[in-house]
């Protein structure tokens, strides 16, 4: 697992593959407009390192010749962007009143005992980490997880089927 530390300190280079991948998105804009391709080459980007780095963020900025700082407001207002290593598998628990109603806190307790972290932390071995999130849209079907990056929407949540999900996802992992 790269630790914040070292991932400060890496130089990043983007691969043609993905710098193929920005210039497919940046030509769908005028010209000169390029900053619009900024939120989509930010998914690619965090798909490809597992978080947005003060250094990837600066390299995506030299790309599309932006202030550093353009990139970071941007990256920071999202909640979809990681600004610190994440698990694998980030499992995004609603929080929002509807679904606290039917019991969200106690499965956010329930996944940060059986995970042994707490929010925002990784799992030792760097499959898991989870976080209280807003509404899902899901209210009616709470409580709700979903996990990125297909945004998999888990319902009706209950200390059994995170038992069987987080079993699920380890088996996955293994294959
Ligand atoms: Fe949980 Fe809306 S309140 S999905």
């Amino acid at each position: 697992m790269l630790r914040v530390d070292d991932a400060q300190a890496a130089p990043v280079t983007f691969s043609p593959e993905l710098i193929k991948q920005f210039d497919d998105i940046v030509s769908r804009y005028p010209v000169g407009k390029q900053k619009s391709a900024l939120l989509p080459i930010l998914h690619l980007v965090q798909a490809e390192y597992g978080w947005l780095s003060a250094p990837v963020m600066d390299k995506v900025a030299e790309y599309l010749q932006l202030q550093s700082i353009e990139v970071y407001e941007v990256a920071t207002f999202y909640s979809m962007y990681f600004m610190r290593p994440q698990g694998k598998y980030v499992l995004e628990v609603c929080r929002t009143g509807p679904c606290c109603l039917v019991g969200a806190e106690k499965i956010m307790d329930y996944i940060e005992q059986k995970l042994g972290v707490k929010e925002g932390e990784v799992t030792p071995d760097g499959l898991f980490s989870w976080r209280g999130v807003e509404c899902l849209a899901a209210c009616g079907f709470g409580p709700v997880l979903q996990i990125g990056p297909e945004y998999t929407f888990y319902e009706n949540l209950t200390e059994q089927s995170v038992d069987t999900l987080i079993s699920d996802l380890k088996a996955k992992s293994n294959n």
